[in-house]
């Protein structure tokens, strides 16, 4: 069974450089903005990436502003000391030593580190250094002009002191935290600048699209829409769009940026400290396969999820719409177990979804965070080591953070594009679709008269299956022509070719002696007015469906609907010609539906009139009200109506009997009669329905 339900995704190629590139034409005019969105990422990045760096200079410079004492060699001071004016990184002891401070040293190569420690000419001590004068008893000790307090005693000097002590630092914290939330708003006004930009273009050119794809389809011809079921092309035009929207605002939007973080990140760690760049860097595959599993199963499960909830909404409407045929053929059973069916299924899928979500989350949270573990083992003993400065190490653990959203989006990014592509191989499989009834490049446009001909014409909707057969006949303007003949022969048929819904196979349809297809499908169609078997209302007030579009006055719209005698059922609707119908007109009966349609063809005062009769039944007071508008309707108007009602049969000047696509007898309706041919049998069988008189007495 085909299941209307299952979402029709491809699972294929996540990246088609040939749809891309037909995408990006939809882009294209809204390149500014997407220009405008990518200067604004680039700011929004480079901030993203700059916040950590400036904990580090605040700890680094400010908060742990740590020295050591360096007895270094009388030539090598001297040069150290003549390299840094402004004393920074040294700062000279009476005692002819350097304070060497902590944080230069990560700059030092690993082997010189090592070097300076088993010489021993590195003290291990760590001090806040301050001028001698401010010293305070107990605490620390003087060397020359300095006041060297040891990291961990810092703690006994008043906080008051403190306060006065540090004041430089606390400046320049305070103008770091300062600068960092100036730095912080401009990177949310780019960041909103970048999001808003991106989306707008995005939505702009998912604007275009729709646009382009439902005007291809409005120009396609009748064939396509036989192959073409109408679910499927609503399908592809919402759904489908969707799935390229998501792209858009999901991919487009982010994907750039999460991979500029994400490069801009490895680079800053691996400037940062090479060797726990690498540690941090070894969870990232296990962490990208978790996410990538993990994602690939969400969007399944979910998928499932929505398939049978739709299929559960659908079960339950049709049976709760169909409850009387259920209870009078005592279904409920049946019914209860069909639905427990699918509800059981829509709850496992429930679990399972449920399940993944509880199993991989943790995983994937979990990887992550043995890599933060990883660095700060790694990191904490680096520190120590003095490869790694506090501030350093806090930064590198923000970057490592900052690296695993991207990273996980990016997966989720993989699935969507992979839809995407899919969505737009169908969309663009549409476009491509050229319509077959196609206008010469300079048709014909004439003022019509109105007389239709066939000449020879042969017609197969399917190849090698004919539905009309060597069919000739004329219209002379104003006159009118009836078509009768069973079920399937192909009545309906005829009309399609007088609109110009398919082309003949061979022979030649006319309109005033000129080929339909050297026509203008403008001058053709404005000369037609249809009314088709089933009538169709669409879902907008009785004055819209009237005139459909068409500028005219109300008079013209209530003339109409009067000469054809519908005004009287549509003055009692609450709304009168303003009363909106539902869709298809559930709310008309049938014979109201006939006649509204009458009035949309009155008004459009065709000069040729095709009528579709329906052949359902209606009340003798409706059958006659109908009867009176078909007179109306045909006066004066080249008529072709495949007719039913024996009335209009009669009222025609000739009569076509259809029978497998021929034409099998022609004539008037008294000449047909005393042939007692098909037309007979014919006139028979539909005097017998209607019980009315009989075939002698009409004869
Ligand atoms: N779009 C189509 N594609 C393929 N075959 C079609 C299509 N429309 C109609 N046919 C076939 O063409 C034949 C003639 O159909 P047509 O609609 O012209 O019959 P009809 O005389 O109008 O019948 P009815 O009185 O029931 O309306 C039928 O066999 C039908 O199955
Ligand atoms: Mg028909």
């Amino acid at each position: 069974m085909y299941d209307s339900f299952a979402s029709d995704y491809i699972e294929g190629k996540a990246y088609d450089g040939k749809m891309v590139r037909r995408l990006l034409t939809y882009v294209m005019p809204h390149r500014r903005l997407v220009a405008a969105a990518m200067a604004f990422m680039l700011v929004s990045t480079v901030l993203e990436l700059l916040i950590p760096y400036i904990t580090k200079v605040g700890i680094d410079q400010y908060l742990a502003r740590l020295y050591q004492v360096y007895e270094a060699p009388p030539a090598l001071r001297d040069s150290l000391l003549a390299s840094d004016p402004g004393g920074r990184d040294y700062l000279r002891l009476d005692t002819g030593a350097l304070l060497l401070r902590k944080a230069s040293l990560e700059k030092a190569d690993p082997a010189a580190r090592r070097r300076l420690r088993s010489e021993g000419t590195l003290g291990v001590a760590t001090y806040y250094v301050f001028e001698a004068s401010s010293r305070r008893d107990g605490v620390g000790i003087v060397r020359g002009s300095y006041w060297l307090v040891p990291e961990a005693e810092l703690s006994r000097v008043p906080p008051a002191d403190l306060v006065a002590l540090r004041g430089a630092d606390l400046d320049g914290i305070t103008r770091l935290a300062v600068i960092a939330a100036l730095l912080i708003a401009l990177g949310m006004v780019a960041g909103y600048g970048h999001v808003y930009a991106l989306q707008i273009a995005g939505q702009r050119s998912m604007y275009d699209l729709r646009t382009a794809l439902f005007r291809r389809v409005q120009t396609l011809s009748l064939s396509f829409f036989d192959r073409n079921p109408v679910g499927r092309l609503v399908t592809r035009t919402t759904n489908d769009v969707e799935a390229l929207n998501e792209m858009v605002t999901a991919v487009l939007v982010n994907l750039v940026k999460d991979a500029l973080l994400v490069v801009g990140t490895v680079a800053i760690l691996f400037a940062l400290n090479v060797r726990l760049a690498l540690i941090a860097l070894a969870v990232v595959p296990a962490f990208m396969a978790a996410s990538f599993v993990f994602r690939r199963k969400a969007r399944g499960a979910y998928r499932e999820v929505r398939r049978l909830l739709a299929q559960l909404n659908a079960t339950l409407a049709e049976d709760l719409s169909g409850i009387k045929i259920v209870q009078v053929f005592r279904r409920e059973q049946r019914r209860k177990d069909g639905y427990r069916v699918t509800n059981e299924q829509f709850y496992a899928a429930n679990i399972h979804q449920l399940v993944i979500f509880g199993v991989f989350r943790p995983l994937i949270e979990l990887i992550a965070t043995v890599g933060i573990a990883l660095v700060l083992v790694f990191g904490g003993i680096a520190s120590l080591q003095g490869g790694l400065t506090l501030g350093a190490l806090v930064a590198f653990l923000s970057y490592v953070r900052q690296m695993f959203e991207p990273l996980s989006d990016m997966s989720e990014k993989y699935n969507i594009m992979q839809s995407a592509m899919a969505s737009s191989e169908r969309i663009f499989g549409i476009m491509d679709q050229e319509p077959t009834i196609l206008e010469r490049p300079a048709p014909v446009q004439t003022a019509v008269r109105g007389r239709v001909s066939f000449q020879g014409v042969s017609f197969a909707y399917v190849r090698d299956r004919p539905v009309l057969r060597d069919v000739t006949f004329t219209v002379e303007p104003g006159k009118s022509i009836a078509i009768v003949g069973p079920t399937g022969a192909g009545k309906t048929s005829i009309i399609n070719l007088v609109c110009r819904f398919y082309d003949p196979d061979s022979g030649s349809v006319t309109l005033d002696g000129v080929d339909l297809r050297d026509i203008s499908l403008r001058t053709l169609r404005d000369s037609i007015a249809v009314v088709l078997q089933d009538a169709f209302i669409f879902s907008r007030s009785i004055e819209d469906n009237i005139r459909l579009g068409t500028p005219m006055p109300r008079d013209q719209v209530e003339g109409a609907a009067d000469m054809v005698q519908a005004k009287g059922f549509i003055e009692r609707l609450a709304g009168g010609f303003d009363e909106t119908m539902s869709e298809r007109g559930a709310t008309l009966s049938t014979g109201q539906k006939q006649l509204l349609c009458f009035a949309r063809a009155l008004a459009h005062d065709p000069k040729i009139l095709i009528l579709d009769e329906a052949t359902s039944s209606v009340d003798p007071a409706t059958e006659r009200l109908i009867q009176q508008a078909i007179d109306t309707l045909m006066r004066g108007r080249t008529s072709i109506i495949v007719a039913h009602r024996i009335s209009t049969i009669q009222r025609a000047d000739e009569i076509l009997v259809i029978d497998d696509g021929r034409i099998v007898e022609r004539g008037t309706h008294s000449e047909l009669l005393a042939r007692r041919g098909i037309y007979y049998n014919l006139y028979v069988l539909q005097y017998v329905h209607s019980g009315t008189q009989t075939a002698e007495e009409a004869g």
